[in-house]
């Protein structure tokens, strides 16, 4: 990976470690009692092909360090624009987010991508894997981004894709792999930087029913190690087994949000 590639790979120091353990003070700080997100007001408007499509109308929503939130609803509702505004990949219309009770307002692109790098890890609906990476590269790029050594970056990625059942894949490169396969390698990609919180949009909705539920394991896994995670899905099946906070978008907008909920 050249500079050119990494353009902004120099600036890439710990100037975001505020968003640790102790963000108010020195360690021995008790945690700050800010959600991890917070989302107040948040309208988002895609112009496209056709007319304006207004996706998100207004959403106010505070996620809390541990949870693990499924975001329900119809297709078209607004689910993948909210997941890409909460982790900086779209910009809103107008409405504010705050990440550990830092203002993210005046975030510039920059910005944003060394909080991902550091802090959100993201599983996009449709992977978005580096093509011409092999899978091995594609989940160690973010570790070596982040300024992890070369070896201790191969023995996480090893770990990973071993868990996630990809052992042996490591030289394929993801044109070669089924879908399912190439959205374990994006869980993997998602989590190598041990994120503070994980979004993921549909991240079991190319799996049969046994690797979706191997995901959710890992998934469950990683949030009881306390990393918070936000999942977009469609499956029922998932979100009633896991008896957690389940938020229902319609519209645009949140029009449920229960502690331990169901859905269907
Ligand atoms: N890049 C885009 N350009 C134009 N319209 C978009 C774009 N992305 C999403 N939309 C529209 O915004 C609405 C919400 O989309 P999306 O957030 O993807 O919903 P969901 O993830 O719940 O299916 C839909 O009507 C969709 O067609
Ligand atoms: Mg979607």
């Amino acid at each position: 990976m050249s500079r050119a590639e990494a353009p902004d790979a120099h600036s890439d120091n710990r100037s975001d470690d505020r968003f640790g353990a102790h963000p108010d003070g020195p360690p021995g700080t008790p945690p700050a009692a800010h959600p991890i997100v917070r989302a107040r007001e948040l309208v988002k408007t895609h112009h496209g092909e056709g007319a304006p499509v207004k996706a998100v109308r207004g959403v106010d929503l505070d996620i809390e360090r541990g949870e693990f939130v499924a975001v329900t609803g119809p297709s078209g509702a607004g689910k993948s624009t909210l997941l890409h505004l909460l982790g900086g990949l779209q910009r809103p219309d107008s409405g504010g987010i705050w990440f550990d009770g830092t203002s993210l307002d005046s975030y510039g692109e920059a910005q944003w991508a060394v909080l991902r790098r550091r802090r959100i890890g993201i599983v996009f609906q449709f992977f978005n894997l580096v093509s011409n990476l092999t899978v091995a590269d594609n989940v160690e790029l973010p570790a070596l981004l982040a300024g992890r050594g070369p070896k201790r970056a191969r023995a996480d990625r090893a770990e990973l894709l071993e868990e996630l059942g990809l052992a042996g894949k490591e030289r394929s490169m993801p044109g070669e792999l089924s879908g399912g396969e190439q959205q374990r390698v994006s869980v993997a990609r998602a989590f190598v930087n041990r994120p503070l919180i994980l979004l993921a949009d549909e991240p079991t909705g190319n799996l049969d029913s046994q690797m979706a539920r191997g995901v959710m394991e890992m998934l469950e896994e990683i949030n009881a190690e306390g990393t918070t995670i936000v999942m977009v899905t469609h499956d029922s099946n998932i979100v009633n087994q896991m008896r957690r906070r389940v938020i229902e978008i319609e519209n645009g907008q949140i029009v449920r949000d229960q502690a331990r909920g169901v859905y269907g």
